[in-house]
């Protein structure tokens, strides 16, 4: 038996996750493949499970959420499953009134935009999120080789729900606050790093292998204004994890890439906007890259797709680790049989492509 001469720490690198090696850039040619929103809407048997419960109740059903997260693994092979949740899902617990409404997103009944709002703000009790323990345990033993990503979303994104009362184009009132009164916007941002980082801590020590902090709106911000007003909060949330490789992700980050690094991430997540060769030389050699092939890009046909998804590879192999996905969610009128020959064509040419 060779693997018995190796050192302990070695085997353990070989037998890791091929998505764990990527993110700690140790996947020689080998690609790992998932997708943001990999669970969702796109899917005809999520439809059907899903069938008159609302999104916010299914989050709370441990078998469904454990069904949910176990479909596209077992439709397209991918390297990993995405915990099925939500980043508000940590705010519902804590008693915030708030509802998914399809089709628009996260809505809040109260919006916070003064003090008094903030002190509603109440972090849920440690057994608040036992359903959500409950279902990575169940994931976690079903899931067998593949890993679970656990995820939360970063205060800034949360706030800008939470102050906006819903999703926003200009995130003017939430910038108004930010500006206008740092203390507040400061003391809104730790509590609600206090409750995703909490809410990551209940997926990691149930067992997921990995985790994604979802900065998705970050993007709207100046790099001045990001590393005053979201970074210090990001890092907070993401320094309580380090066990465990961490993806960081915003849309239209470009600009802000090495400082989502510096927030405390081995990966740093990519839209289609810039190529992957481009980010990772911003990023330098100490970071993974993920992404980043444009969702929108999935209604093309096949042939046009399928050299826009070697592009995407080729320009990953320029950095120390690439996991493949998209450059943001699935769209929800995606073919599923697109996203599987996505996946197929990763698989099978993936490592030849990276080794050119
Ligand atoms: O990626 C996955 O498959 C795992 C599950 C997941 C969901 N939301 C399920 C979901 C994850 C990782 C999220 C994170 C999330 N939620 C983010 C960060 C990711 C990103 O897109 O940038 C954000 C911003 C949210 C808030 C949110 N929740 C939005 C904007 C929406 C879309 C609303 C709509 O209908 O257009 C949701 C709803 C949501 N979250 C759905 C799913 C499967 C669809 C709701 C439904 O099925 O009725």
């Amino acid at each position: 038996d060779a693997t018995v001469t190796l050192p302990p720490s070695e085997t353990q690198e070989v037998s890791a996750p091929l998505l764990v090696r990527a993110a700690r850039r140790q996947q020689g040619d080998g690609l790992p493949v998932w997708f943001m929103r990999q669970a969702g809407r796109s899917l005809p048997e999520y439809k059907r499970v899903r069938e008159g419960i609302a999104m916010l109740d299914s989050c709370a059903r441990p078998d469904l959420v454990a069904e949910i997260t176990l479909q596209p693994v077992r439709r397209y092979g991918v390297d990993a499953a995405i915990f099925y949740s939500d980043i508000m899902v940590p705010l519902k617990a804590a008693g915030v009134d708030l509802d998914i409404v399809p089709g628009r997103g996260p809505v809040v009944a109260e919006p916070v935009r003064d003090r008094a709002g903030l002190e509603r703000l109440v972090p849920a009790e440690p057994g608040d999120l036992g359903f959500v323990d409950e279902a990575v345990r169940l994931l976690v033993a079903e899931l067998g080789e593949t890993p679970l990503i656990g995820f939360a979303g970063a205060p800034f994104t949360l706030a800008s729900y939470l102050v906006e009362g819903g999703p926003s184009r200009d995130y003017a009132r939430t910038k108004a606050l930010m500006v206008g009164d740092p203390e507040l916007w400061h003391d809104l941002c730790a509590r609600l790093a206090t409750m995703s980082a909490h809410f990551l801590r209940t997926q990691v020590e149930a067992g997921a292998s990995a985790v994604q902090l979802f900065d998705s709106w970050a993007g709207s911000l100046s790099a001045a204004d990001y590393t005053t007003f979201a970074q210090p909060h990001s890092a907070r949330v993401l320094a309580g994890i380090a066990t465990v490789p961490r993806i960081h992700f915003g849309v239209g980050t470009g600009e802000l890439l090495t400082r989502m690094g510096e927030a405390g991430a081995e990966v740093v997540g990519v839209d289609w906007r810039i190529p992957l060769a481009e980010a990772s030389r911003r990023l330098g050699p100490a970071y993974a890259v993920q992404g980043n092939l444009d969702p929108a890009l999935l209604g093309a046909p096949w042939p046009v797709l399928a050299e826009r998804v070697r592009d995407v590879v080729r320009s990953g192999a320029a950095a120390p680790g690439h996991v493949f996905n998209l450059g943001h969610g699935v769209p929800p009128e995606t073919d599923p049989d697109v996203l599987g020959r996505v996946v197929d064509l990763v698989h099978e040419e993936g490592p030849t492509l990276r080794a050119e």
